[in-house]
């Protein structure tokens, strides 16, 4: 089983971005932590990050024929990417949205998600445990397809 993980723009900031929102590990790390997770179930990842949104809508579209779920956490796009939304929707396999703060606790413009509806579901305001989660989930959802 094959999960690709994609980070949306400012997310090759993390560690120095914003701590308080988005805590002090870097993306490396926290790369390093869903390699090691993906290892120990038995499952490849591939980590992406890109800052562009053509980028991201064909690191989407790349899945097909090569990943069986996709966990992406969008960034800012989340809330008006219409192009992302739209590639999530085409590729036909299981996505899990991922966000590492809660973004129903923050400004209003981060409560609506265009990506949510098109996804199978949504995991936001544990931090990099949110990747975690979201790479348990995706491997659960591939599972009960195959099932
Ligand atoms: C984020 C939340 C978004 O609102 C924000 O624009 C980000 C990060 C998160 O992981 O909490 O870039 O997706």
């Amino acid at each position: 089983m094959r999960i690709r993980v994609i980070h949306g723009p400012n997310l090759n900031l993390l560690g120095m971005r914003e701590p308080d929102q988005y805590g002090s590990e870097t993306l490396e790390a926290l790369n390093a932590r869903i390699e090691e997770l993906a290892r120990s179930l038995g499952v490849e990842v591939e980590i992406f990050q890109s800052n562009s949104e053509g980028e991201i809508v064909d690191l989407i579209q790349q899945c097909i024929g090569r990943a069986d779920a996709l966990v992406i956490n969008p960034g800012a796009y989340t809330h008006y990417s219409i192009a992302i939304r739209d590639a999530v929707a085409a590729i036909r396999l299981p996505v899990v949205e991922v966000h590492l703060s809660n973004v129903y606790a923050r400004e209003e413009f981060r409560h609506h998600s265009v990506i949510a509806p098109v996804a199978r579901g949504q995991i936001a305001g544990f931090g990099g445990d949110s990747y975690l989660l979201g790479v348990r989930a995706a491997i659960r959802l591939v599972e009960e397809g195959r099932a």
